[in-house]
Parts: structure tokens; sequence; C-alpha cells
């Protein structure tokens, strides 16, 4: 498949369905405590994303059980929520979420503290935060895909923490993953130059320790080899004539 350029019409649905991603992904923070379960989280974050009249697109992609993966600690992506699994004080939680409106992909993650984190950990998510605003720096009509990525896994790097190199970002649309793959860590190659009407999700994945991940045996939940803990931060954003739009981030 190649890249797609969104239409006026087809920017103002990304926009949309964007809008209330953010709203569930704000009012998802709020219930992040000591004590709730992850499949809590899952149930909570389903329900509102029908509420408001978008469909998950998780659900069920690729048999994927849930509407928002929740990453507990070491775990780096597309944990499944269990009802077992009860967020302790210093854990630190990635949600990642999406939804569909008027055929519309949105796709978006944050990593949270439970209560009080350790101030490792807190630095490790601040870092991954700040990749992703590094990156977009760099994501204008002109310049090349891979100014993005090198931005972020340069500034990840320079903390002395692992750019996870299995997993990448992705254009998004009418569907969840377009072209083109959106690496985290610095690229020989240029890339794709980007163009007015892209929508992209970008999303580093850092770790505080090596790079390296592996796949638990319920073949979705990531993690790092060593153990170490991981963050990931995520928005779909829209390049511009000027400066990005970050979809997901309008809110506040
Ligand atoms: N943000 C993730 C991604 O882009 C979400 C996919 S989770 C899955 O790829 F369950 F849908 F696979
Ligand atoms: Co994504």
């Amino acid at each position: 498949m190649s890249v797609t350029i969104k239409s006026a019409r087809e920017i103002e649905l990304m926009r949309e369905s964007c809008r209330l991603l953010e709203i569930v992904h704000n009012e998802l923070a709020d219930i992040i405590k000591p004590g709730i379960s992850t499949l809590d989280i899952d149930r909570y974050g389903e329900k509102r994303i029908r509420s408001l009249g978008g469909i998950p697109n998780f659900k069920n992609y690729n048999g994927y059980p849930a509407s928002i993966c929740v990453s507990v600690n070491d775990e780096v992506v597309h944990g499944i929520p269990n009802k077992h699994r009860i967020l302790q004080e210093g854990d630190i939680v990635s949600l990642d979420a999406g939804l569909i409106y008027k055929g519309y992909h949105s796709d978006a993650a944050r990593t949270y503290g439970v209560g009080q984190v350790s101030p490792e950990a807190q630095k490790l998510m601040d870092v991954t935060k700040q990749s992703f605003f590094e990156g977009i720096k760099f994501a204008k009509a002109g310049n090349h895909l891979h100014d993005i990525s090198n931005a972020i896994g340069n500034y990840a790097q320079s903390f002395g923490y692992g750019v996870v190199r299995d997993l990448v970002g992705h254009g998004i649309g009418t569907s969840l993953h377009e072209d083109p793959q959106i690496p985290n860590f610095p690229q020989r190659s240029k890339g794709i130059r980007l163009q007015p009407g892209m929508t992209l999700a970008i999303e580093p994945m850092i770790t505080m320790g090596r790079p390296e991940v592996c796949w638990l045996d319920d073949d979705w939940t990531v993690v790092t080899e060593d153990e170490s803990l991981a963050a990931h931060y995520e928005n779909t954003v829209l390049i511009t004539d000027g400066e990005p739009e970050i979809l997901t981030l309008t809110l506040k």
C-alpha cells in the first residue's frame, strides 16, 4: 500500500475521531489509581469509546481481545487487560487506545505513574514524551520521514535509554496501520518526503535498559528482555503547510 494524502473532508473526520479519542484518554487518566485492575481500565475505555459514537479499533484486530492495551512496568505495549492484574503504587502503566469514527481511525498512547513513582521512572516517562515532541519538530512538509525518527532516537539515546526497534509508528486513516512505517531510531536512509495531508501515528517506545523486547506466551504482550521499565507515548499527527497538528492533543 502507498502513503495516503487525506482530503479536506477526510481531515475533518480524522480531527473528530482524534478529538473523541482524546476525551477517552483524558478520562482514563483520572481512573489510574492503586487498586484498579487493568480490565477495569479496558471496560471503562470501551464503554466510553462506544458512548461517544466510536468503535474500538483494537478489539479483534488480528485477534487482540480488548479495546485498550494496558502495559505495566516492563511490558512495553499490547498488554492484555486482566481482572487479576491490579495496579500497585509505584507502577508505571501505558494505555494505548484507538477508535474508528465514521470510518476514520485514531490512535494514541500515554504512560502514567500509579500513585507515587520513583524519580527514575518519572524521568523515563518524561523523556519518552519529550522524544515525541523532539520528533515532531521535524514533522513538516518538505522534510523527510527519517528526520523524525532520527530526532526521537537520538534524544532518547542521549539519556542512555533503549529505543525499541521491533515496533514502529505508522500512517493512519481508513486503516489503523497504513504506510509509511515510522521507526523511532536513527536511520541511514531519508525515508519519504513529508507532504500536507499525511496523517501519522508517531509512537516512541523507550526502555530504561536495553532495547531488545520479546513476546509473552499470550502472543501479544511485548516485554523488555532485560525486564527494565518501558514507556510509550503516541499521538496521531497531521502534516500541514506549516506546523504539524497533533490531532489527539488539542483539548488541554
Ligand atoms: N498503537 C498500537 C499500534 O499502533 C495499537 C495496536 S494494538 C492492537 O499499533 F491490538 F490493535 F494490535
Ligand atoms: Co499506533
